[in-house]
């Protein structure tokens, strides 16, 4: 479908909210997600929000769709059930999320289970195995169609790079906007950033930077660090939890767009950045004790006046997943907002603003303020096409 007839499309869909989100993957994340649009709903707050409005709209103007899943003890069931179904062990902050009636369907599994879960059977018992009669694009497309879907929200377990660019190439089949949360490379990647464009879809990605979280504060550091003319000479970031994405990453062979994307995120703070040799980011081990807590332990060794010594150290303990939901909800309603107005390909100040690795890095407060200033002019085109 070209530009244009995208455009057409969209204008004869007369876009308005609620926001009709398409879930991949119902894990932790999504479950945050979730329960956060009913509890944004029932309270009226701006409590944890970086941005209440964006384009008119709140958190509670967002819906769910649809979902996509693997597992048996999620697929066939309403979304707002299915986010409590283990081995989900997310907070539970909101017990009874509105159920629009969204379902949770199958979808193929490529590479999104991790062979080692297999050891690890209460966690991973109940994945699908009947891999001939998977679903395939044309089912996926049909349902995010039906569903009436605007933007799909990729929520994969690290690794997954066919499963994601499988989801990837049904948004652009389906007239889809894309969040893609995770560290597979599509926002960041050329080519299938040309394929969003070309199509006139927004994308958002790659890997999202939590709201508080290690990345956030140790970029701020080495910044910080830098603006007062010390010398980072060395910098870790260590990170343990108990959830199952940190269950996922003990398979190292995984790992590999997930450090690129986290040491890349810290280290384009720098104006000459580390080598690979001095500095060294991510996932450490799984705690099953910590359930979806995640603690971060981030310690930089540097120079300063008369190259004298000096180190920091500091330790993060978060709840992982609301932190990655209070910047997907400003994701989402960027994603609405640039459908809306008719924007294509990746959000440059969005993305850089909102991941740990977007086509362009950006300090994070030239960040903030460009995707600002995004919001204010396009919510004004968008208030012209009304
Ligand atoms: N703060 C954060 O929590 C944070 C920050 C940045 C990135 N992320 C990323 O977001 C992603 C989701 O995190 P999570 O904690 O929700 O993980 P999770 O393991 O709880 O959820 C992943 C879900 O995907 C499902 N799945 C696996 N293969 C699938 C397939 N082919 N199709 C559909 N579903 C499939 C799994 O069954 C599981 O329910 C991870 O990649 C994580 O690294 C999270």
């Amino acid at each position: 479908m070209t530009a244009r007839n995208r455009q057409d499309k969209l204008a004869a869909k007369m876009i308005k909210p609620p926001i009709r989100i398409a879930i991949v993957g119902v894990g932790n994340c999504a479950s945050t997600l979730v329960q956060g649009l009913s509890w944004y709903r029932r309270h009226q707050t701006q409590v944890g929000l970086m941005h209440p409005d964006i384009g008119g709209l709140s958190v509670a103007d967002i819906e769910i769709a649809c979902a996509f899943e693997v597992d048996t003890r999620k697929i066939g069931t309403p979304v707002a059930k299915a986010i409590f179904a283990p081995p989900n062990n997310a907070r539970i902050f909101c017990p009874d999320p509105d159920d629009h009636g969204a379902m949770v369907h199958a979808g193929p599994r490529f590479d999104g289970v991790a062979a080692h879960l297999e050891h690890f059977p209460a966690e991973r018992r109940a994945v699908t195995s009947d891999r001939e009669s998977e679903p395939r694009i044309a089912d996926v497309v049909g349902i995010l169609r039906q569903s009436k879907a605007d933007v799909l929200v990729n929520y994969l377990p690290v690794g997954s790079q066919k499963a994601t660019e499988f989801y990837a190439l049904a948004c652009l089949e389906a007239g889809v906007a894309m969040v893609n949360c995770i560290p597979v490379f599509i926002a960041s990647d050329p080519i299938w950033a040309g394929k969003f464009t070309s199509a006139g879809l927004p994308i958002i990605g790659d890997d999202v930077k939590s709201q508080f979280g290690a990345t956030i504060i140790h970029r701020q550091l080495m910044a910080l660090a830098e603006a007062r003319g010390i010398t980072v000479s060395s910098s870790y970031q260590l990170n343990v939890g108990g959830n199952t994405d940190f269950l996922n990453m003990l398979e190292r062979s995984r790992l590999g767009s997930k450090k690129t994307s986290k040491t890349e995120a810290v280290n384009s703070q720098l104006h000459t950045p580390l080598d690979a040799g001095h500095i060294h980011i991510g996932p450490s081990d799984y705690i099953p004790f910590l359930n979806d807590q995640k603690v971060c332990y981030i310690r930089i060794n540097a120079h300063g006046f008369g190259g004298l010594p000096m180190e920091v150290d500091v330790k993060l303990a978060v709840e992982d997943s609301p932190n990655s939901a209070g910047v997907v909800v400003d994701a989402i309603r960027c994603a609405w907002l640039a459908l809306k107005v008719g924007v294509g390909g990746p959000l440059t100040s969005v993305c850089a603003a909102l991941m740990k690795h977007p086509p362009q890095q950006f300090a994070d407060t030239d960040a903030a303020a460009a995707m600002d200033e995004w919001i204010a002019a396009k919510t004004l085109l968008a208030s012209q096409h009304r």
